[in-house]
């Protein structure tokens, strides 16, 4: 498709979407439905140096001298996953979902990161209870291989920016299906590689810390597409005959609506989705391959005018090209808030925001959360899911994070509870409504958790944590029960009957 074309068709799309509609659809889910709930091994394990474990960038990140977490905490203890996980796995079967979403400790399997140093029996030992412990309970373990957490070791030879972690990904993937894949049958090899190469190398928030905008988070971006497509390629030929399960990986995007409607907003928002979404799943997930055409049409641009020799994105070869394209078996969707898109020329470059031209901002009538990134906006979860399926196709799409934060010690979680019936009644719509196949979804979090560099000061867990406590005890929050209601009846099937209980 052209790109005046594809505008044209985006116009029309959003157009005919009534998708802002405030009426609350009353219906069931597909039967087969998946219903999950996550976590990942760094917001929750703790254990950091315990049983050989090696050092990850967070750990590195937590224990430097300059402060990166807004409370100055640490995931040293976090909620002690890594003791209680018998704890969670007991929570998960009280919700009643079919399957947990965690993620694997690079370091705590194999410490140095690269696996020719040897792995950690105690950490192939602690990732087996947890699988064990899950299966005991008839909810089905579905493991993260790489949460943002890349062993120090290969951080100390440039990390994501040196291509040779493609290959140790490569070999940490190979053993991760080797050891667990005989019970493992959904993986997601990388989490938000978005957020792993703007907020850890462009914005520098994030661990490791980089901040060269515009410049090495593309560079990181790019290897870390490769390690994707080189985890799902080595499932895919050596794996999946024998052990049957499914691959894939997980991107986040916010929905983007044109600020206003001149041709310019439109346009921006059209291209912030491609800068988005489209940077880490055009490349896997369309026809023809590669980074989004828009995209590389302005790095390249701006590249030129800024006297750069060539375009500050990545390249890949057409081998490559070919090699990355549909390595997928689902389109794995996080998702938690809208953005206005606005036409905007920034007066510094290089950077991410400068080649997209685009400055997102709020509306201010959106109810907030604890985060200021995130704002309830459910009409936009329906409107990301039209886009999904009339860019890529009908790929089965799988909500791998839904989430809301809210502030510490919040039992009565009245804003969560209105975010996921509201969002999970969105997506009903983009379902029965508008043919969309999405196929499960996934509440972030189980648990309060070290929400990375806003440390403890946000929740986003179904059950509160008291980490002063020890023992971290876990309890419920009004959102658990909603979402275990939710789960039993697959949807809402009908209006509640008592109206006082309208709210719930
Ligand atoms: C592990 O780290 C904790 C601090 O989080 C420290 O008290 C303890 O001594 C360390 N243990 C080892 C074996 O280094
Ligand atoms: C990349 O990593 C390899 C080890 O895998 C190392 O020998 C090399 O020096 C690294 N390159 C850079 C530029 O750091
Ligand atoms: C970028 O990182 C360097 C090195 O850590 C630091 O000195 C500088 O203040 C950072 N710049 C910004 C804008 O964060
Ligand atoms: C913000 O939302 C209000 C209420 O829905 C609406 O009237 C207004 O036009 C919106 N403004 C923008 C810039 O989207």
């Amino acid at each position: 498709m052209t790109s005046a074309l594809r505008i044209l068709v985006f116009s029309i799309l959003v157009a005919l979407c009534s998708c802002q509609s405030d009426e609350f659809l009353y219906d069931t889910f597909p039967a087969g439905f998946k219903w999950g709930a996550a976590t990942s091994a760094y917001q929750i394990e703790g254990a950091w140096n315990i049983s050989g474990k090696g050092e990850s960038i967070w750990d590195t990140f937590v224990h430097s001298d300059e402060p990166h977490v807004a409370d100055g905490s640490t995931g040293d203890v976090a909620c002690d996953s890594y003791n209680f996980f018998r704890e969670d796995v007991a929570l998960l079967k009280n919700l009643g979902v079919n399957f947990y979403r965690f993620s694997f400790s690079w370091s705590r399997l194999i410490p140095t990161g690269d696996l020719r140093d040897g792995f950690s029996e105690p950490g192939v030992d602690y990732y087996n209870g947890v699988i064990n412990e899950l299966l005991a309970n008839n909810i089905e373990p579905t493991v993260t291989l790489y949460h943002w957490d890349l062993p120090q070791g290969l951080q100390d030879v440039g990390g994501w920016l040196n291509r040779t972690v493609v290959e140790r990904f490569a070999e940490y993937a190979d053993l991760a299906f080797l050891l667990f894949g005989d019970r493992v049958k959904t993986w997601y090899t990388v989490n938000e590689p978005w957020v792993q190469a703007v907020q850890g190398h462009g914005w520098g928030d994030y661990a490791p810390g980089l901040n060269q905008s515009g410049i090495l988070d593309y560079q990181a971006g790019h290897h870390l597409l490769l390690s994707h497509a080189r985890g799902w390629r080595i499932y895919d030929e050596k794996y999946r005959n024998s052990q049957g399960g499914k691959i894939g990986y997980t991107m986040d995007s916010s929905w983007l609506e044109p600020k206003t409607q001149t041709q310019a907003d439109i346009d921006a928002a059209e291209r912030g989705m491609q800068f988005k979404l489209g940077w880490f799943a055009h490349p896997v997930y369309s026809v023809d391959g590669d980074y989004p055409p828009i995209m590389k049409e302005y790095v390249a641009r701006h590249s030129a005018e800024e006297g750069f020799p060539q375009s500050r994105l990545s390249e890949f070869t057409p081998e490559e090209v070919a090699y990355v394209r549909g390595t997928f078996d689902y389109f794995g969707l996080n998702h938690y808030t809208t953005n206005l898109a606005e036409y905007a020329v920034y007066p510094f470059a290089p950077s991410y925001a400068t080649d997209a031209e685009v400055f997102p901002s709020f509306n201010e009538t959106w109810p907030e959360s604890s985060a200021d990134w995130l704002r309830v906006v459910p009409w936009g979860f329906r409107k990301l899911l039209n886009w999904v399926k009339n860019e890529y196709g009908d790929i089965p799409i799988f909500i791998t994070e839904n989430g809301y934060a809210d502030f510490p010690g919040t039992i009565d979680d009245v804003g969560r509870v209105d975010y996921y019936r509201s969002y999970i009644n969105e997506m009903l719509k983009a379902i029965k409504l508008d043919g969309c196949n999405v196929i499960g979804y996934t509440a972030w979090s189980v648990i309060d958790n070290f929400e990375w560099a806003a440390g403890y000061t946000q929740r986003f867990g179904l059950h509160y944590v008291d980490f002063s406590d020890p023992a971290r005890p876990r309890t419920p929050k009004s959102s658990a029960a909603l979402y275990k209601q939710i789960i039993a009846d697959n949807g809402f099937p009908a209006p509640p009957k008592n109206e006082d209980k309208n709210d719930l």
